[in-house]
């Protein structure tokens, strides 16, 4: 299998590639880094990491080891809701650039929304951010419509995404319909639902179809949506190569349908009750 490289989607003029590779809940150091090294060795870039995932040292280590010019890069990491007062969000970022070795993120979150600090307040800071270098574009994570109104309504700088769940088994029309009327790029979180869409008979026939794997229809689906992007976390070198190869075929209507439709299952599978907003009701 050859190298690829995935086209990138844009908003606020920022241009997200629309294939990122998530680094939760990752394994030991020295696969990590490695995993992380040929990813972008293979073509990814974009890399998804956190705060909160402990992964932020590995994906600088790998970004260094994979010879890969910076600048060619997309890293997005994020701020958890522990640290969403001002002073704490401010410590977050300069730990989180520590931590991965670099200057600058291209995309910094607000993990989860916090509802016992002011919005402002947590906006104030991730403009901020902004406005000193130390990201060169913002964006929220798990907002519903409510809170993503209100969000770009107070943010003093454009947000450029929501990261929220999304995969073919949730319907998540509402907060997709809100995120288009405010130009707002959809970055989608357990696209392949952490794994559970893989046993599908639809996206398992439909692979066979179109001899790719199930993991490929699953984020073909999502990719052949307008502004959409997938962070899918791999952990074989296989499985690395095949969640990029995504671009040379495509899901005809009817086959797009069929998918859409197995979203009645609503099944939410990252949903902390310590930190999960009243979600929109599909
Ligand atoms: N913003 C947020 O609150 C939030 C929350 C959750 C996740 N995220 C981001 O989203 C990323 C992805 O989420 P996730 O890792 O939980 O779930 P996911 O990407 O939906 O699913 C990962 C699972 O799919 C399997 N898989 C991946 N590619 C495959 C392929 N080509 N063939 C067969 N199986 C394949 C993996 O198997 P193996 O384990 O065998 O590789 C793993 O079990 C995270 O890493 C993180 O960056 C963000």
């Amino acid at each position: 299998m050859g190298q690829h490289r995935a086209p990138t989607i844009a908003a606020h003029g920022a241009a997200m590639p629309v294939v990122g590779y998530g680094t939760m809940l990752y394994p030991e150091p020295e696969l990590a880094v490695g995993l992380i090294t040929y990813a972008i060795e293979h073509g990814y870039r974009h890399i998804d990491t956190a705060r909160k995932y402990g992964s932020e040292q590995w994906v600088g280590e790998g970004i260094r080891a994979s010879g890969v010019p910076r600048a060619d890069l997309w890293v997005t990491t994020k701020v958890t809701e522990e640290n969403a007062r001002a002073d704490d969000f401010a410590r977050s970022v300069t730990t989180s650039l520590e931590t991965l070795g670099l200057d600058y993120v291209d995309l910094l979150l607000i993990h989860w929304p916090q509802p016992q600090v002011p919005l402002e307040e947590t906006l104030g800071a991730l403009a901020k951010a902004k406005r000193e270098g130390l990201t060169r574009h913002i964006g929220v994570s798990n907002f519903t419509v409510a809170l993503l109104d209100e969000a770009v309504a107070k943010s003093p700088e454009p947000l450029v995404t929501n990261q929220i769940e999304y995969h073919a088994y949730l319907r998540q029309d509402k907060v997709l319909a809100a995120c288009a009327r405010h130009d707002v790029l959809v970055t989608c979180h357990v696209p392949l639902g952490r794994g559970r869409v893989l046993d599908d008979p639809v996206i398992e026939d439909i692979a066979t179809a179109h001899n790719k794997s199930p993991a490929q229809v699953a984020l073909r689906w999502l990719v052949q949506q307008p502004q959409l992007a997938v962070v899918p976390r791999a952990l074989t070198f296989n499985e690395i190569e095949e969640d990029l190869d995504l671009f040379d075929f495509e899901l005809s209507v009817e086959e797009m349908d069929r998918i859409s439709k197995l979203r009645d299952k609503n099944i939410r599978v990252v949903d902390p009750p310590a930190r999960r907003p009243v979600w929109d009701e599909r």
